[in-house]
């Protein structure tokens, strides 16, 4: 039996839960792919960190990356290291050494995926990125190749665990977006600075990386309108409920016949809607074809041996591939120039909270500012806050967001409304 020789960069959760797979499954592996995976080096800065696991024999740690750059008999680099600096050099390094690459690093393909892509064709080896977008949920290959047949034409996700948790958390318990996220970075599910989380970073580069292979057209994070979770209110998810909505953080693109729309926001969405019952720190993908109608996957986007699986399946297939002499079969798949689209002109219907003055009158007033802006309702409720205030929840029916904020403008010109508290996007069924 062939054995094929890889190395690992980097050691930690997801190469560790990598590892732990590839010596648990290794006789399925061998199996299913009629090859002998061998972990030759670990390349790490420190393997002192690491005295606890014990090594296979025929693998070493590697404190200088040429070890592994420069060794003929490694045919596959494994970068597990993240980062969008030192692992790209080391990425490049090696596709230039016509070594195939398995990568889980987001942030790089969301920055340089054309271009190691083309790298990587122009040296007739792979580049596989199962892990980078979603962890354990296998949505790279059901783009790239399941549904290939298909014309994409929208894909909505649940694309970060952290924000779902929180969101979930604050929906079933009540708790405020503060209490909530600091139990959640006591638990370790936030990070300490959960800027990339819950301001829609995270899900943006997610989207970018999802997007380009569904819509066959380089897109970057800078491409996609984001807007994260920190101004949601409990008071808005009680209102929602109400309405029969769940909040989510979505990352939604969309073909148009202007164009492609690329955005990340939290939203409103029904509760009978599929994404609505993903909890806690679950994601999910739903996708749209002209062949499918929908499908939808779900799982854990995060975590040592779910994202561990997504990337042992990418070492498998490379495997077969390097066994087969078929390397470097993945051609870009970047060819379409389709325009994008402005955020301002997305049709949405749109949930309101305001504080207004408890008197005769304020309801009208409100209604005439709607229907100036040519913005109908569809539902209303008031609750009383204290006898000289009033809350009213809106939702309007379908409108450009330039509408909507141009409305907010001319409630803030009313002297009987307080306050123009949040304002969030509902998603159609
Ligand atoms: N921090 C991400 C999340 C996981 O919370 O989903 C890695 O992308």
């Amino acid at each position: 039996m062939t054995t094929i020789k890889i190395a690992l960069l980097g050691f930690g959760t997801v190469a560790q839960g990598t590892f732990n797979l590839l010596q648990d499954n290794a006789e399925l592996i061998r199996n299913r792919t009629g090859v002998n995976v061998e972990i030759s080096k670990i390349f790490v800065r420190n393997p002192d960190k690491y005295s606890h696991i014990t090594l296979p024999e025929t693998a070493q740690y590697v404190t200088d990356i040429d070890e592994v750059l420069k060794d003929d008999s490694i045919q596959m680099v494994v970068e597990l290291m993240g980062g969008t600096t030192f692992a790209k050099d080391c990425v490049e390094g090696a596709l230039k050494a016509k070594k195939n690459v398995v990568t889980a690093n987001k942030d790089l393909l969301a920055e340089s995926g054309p271009y190691l892509l083309d790298l990587a064709s122009k040296n007739g080896v792979d580049l596989r990125f199962e892990a980078s977008v979603l962890g354990g949920i296998p949505i790279i290959r059901t783009l790239y190749e399941s549904l290939a047949g298909n014309r994409i034409t929208e894909i909505i996700g649940i694309m970060n665990g952290t924000t779902n948790f929180i969101l979930t958390k604050m929906s079933e318990e009540g708790l405020s977006y503060q209490d909530v996220l600091k139990e959640a970075q006591d638990l370790g599910y936030a990070e300490a600075d959960p800027t990339a989380d819950v301001e829609g970073l995270d899900a943006a580069r997610k989207l970018a990386i999802l997007a380009s292979i569904s819509f066959n057209r380089r897109i970057f994070f800078e491409d996609v309108s984001v807007e994260g979770i920190t101004s949601i209110d409990t008071e808005d998810i009680k209102f929602g409920k109400e309405f029969g909505y769940n909040i989510k953080l979505l990352g939604i693109a969309k073909e148009t016949s202007q164009g492609l729309s690329l955005n990340v926001y939290p939203a409103f969405i029904p509760t009978t809607h599929p994404l609505a019952s993903v909890r806690g720190s679950y994601n999910a993908i739903y996708v749209k074809g002209n062949g499918i109608d929908d499908v939808m996957l779900y799982g854990r986007g995060a975590g040592s041996l779910p994202t561990g699986s997504s990337v042992v399946s990418d070492i498998m297939e490379v495997a077969k591939n390097i066994s087969y002499n078929e390397t470097g079969r993945l051609k870009p798949f970047y060819y379409d120039q389709k325009n994008i689209y402005s955020p301002g002109k997305i049709q949405s219907s749109y949930y309101l909270r305001l504080e207004v003055d408890n008197k005769t009158g304020v309801l009208a007033k409100i209604s005439a500012k709607l229907a100036e802006q040519k913005i109908s309702v569809l539902s209303i409720v008031q609750r009383n806050m204290d006898p000289e205030t009033a809350v009213l929840a809106i939702v309007t029916s379908k409108c450009p967001r330039s509408y909507i904020l141009n409305l907010i403008d001319s409630f803030n010109s009313l002297r009987s409304v307080k306050s123009v508290n949040s304002v969030i996007r509902i998603m159609e069924a």
